[in-house]
This record gives C-alpha cells, structure tokens and sequence, in this order.
C-alpha cells in the first residue's frame, strides 16, 4: 500500500524546491476550503509572521494541507470551527535529526474527534471513516510532509482534533 501510494506521488514527477512562505500556503488552502465550506463552517487564523521561508515544493505541501483540512470540513459537517496555527520551534528533533528551527502548523477542529481505537490507523492507505471516503488523503499528506523531512502527527477527542506538521525551515547542507 505505502509502495502503491509512492507510485501516485509520481517517481518521474520531480518535486520542484523553491523558497516558499508557509503563510501563501496556508492562505490558498484557506482560500480554496472557503470557497467549497458550508457558510456554517468558520475558518480563525493564528499565524505566527516571524516564520522563516521553507525550501519545499509549494503545490505538494498545499496538498499536503488541503487533505488535511478537507477532512476537518468533513469531520464537522454543517458547522464548526477549524483553526489554522503557525509557530516556530526551536531546536527540534525530528527522526534522529536535530533542527535549530521547525515550522509547526496546527489545524485544528471542534469537530467529533477520532475514535482512539482509529488513530492508529488513519495515515495508513485505504482506512477511511467514512463511505465516500478512499482513505489516502492522510497517507499522501503524510508523504508529502516526509518528503520534506518532516513529520505529521495527529491527537484527537470529542471537541478537539488537532493535525500537526513538522517541517524543518532553512535548506539542508
Ligand atoms: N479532523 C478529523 N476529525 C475526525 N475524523 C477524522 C479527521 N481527520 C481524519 N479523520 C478520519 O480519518 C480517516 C482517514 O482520513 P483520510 O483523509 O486518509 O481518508 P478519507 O478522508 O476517508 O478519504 P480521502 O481523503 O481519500 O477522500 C477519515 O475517513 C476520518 O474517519
Ligand atoms: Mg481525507
């Protein structure tokens, strides 16, 4: 399944890195779940401006955070909040890697929440709650935000759902 989900993200299909704003990031996916959202479903900011550029590839991690937020909208159906954090962490350790700074993104919804016996499985392929759904949103998410050397992690209960990514700022050397 993972090597089944590598092969969508397109081996032949080279990440294109530039230096890139988290908060453009944040603001087209924003602007994207806005424009699809149920008018009861209400979308709070909380930027951190000070964040650093991101050498990434924007359009990847705009998906990355669209799956994610996509299944916050999901998850609250006609009306709720989801909010969209950004902070900065110093000294991060990340896999075995220390980072002198991570960017750390936070979207959060009021919505039912993950039942415990699921949050284990849902960044695995194919797990989906949902009948509509096909259960690769999180996996694509979550190798997208691998692929830049960071991690996405998720704690969930009735009220508040929070998806964190990762993502170490500066180039690698
Ligand atoms: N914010 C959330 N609140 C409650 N449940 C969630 C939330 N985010 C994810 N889930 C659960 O995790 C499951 C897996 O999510 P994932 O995005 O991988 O697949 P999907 O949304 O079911 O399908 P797809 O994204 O491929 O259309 C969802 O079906 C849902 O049950
Ligand atoms: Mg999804």
């Amino acid at each position: 399944m993972r090597n089944l989900v590598d092969r969508m993200l397109g081996p032949n299909q080279l990440p294109i890195h530039s230096d890139v704003s988290i908060h453009e990031i944040m603001e087209r996916v924003c602007g994207l779940v806005g424009a699809e959202a149920p008018p009861g479903i209400r979308i709070e900011r909380d930027y951190d401006p000070s964040i650093p550029l991101l050498w990434g590839d924007a359009d990847r991690l705009i998906q990355a955070m669209l799956n994610v937020v996509r299944n916050a909208v999901q998850a609250l159906g006609q009306r709720g909040v989801i909010t969209l954090r950004s902070r900065v962490q110093r000294q991060y350790t990340i896999g075995a890697k220390r980072h002198k700074l991570v960017a750390r993104l936070d979207i959060v919804d009021d919505g039912p929440g993950i039942p415990p016996d699921q949050q284990e499985q849902i960044f695995y392929p194919m797990i989906s709650g949902r009948p509509d759904g096909t259960g690769l949103g999180l996996s694509i998410a979550q190798n997208i935000v691998n692929q830049h050397g960071g991690l996405i992690e998720c704690a969930s209960r009735p009220g508040e759902t929070v998806f964190t990514l990762l993502l170490p700022l500066g180039k690698p050397e």
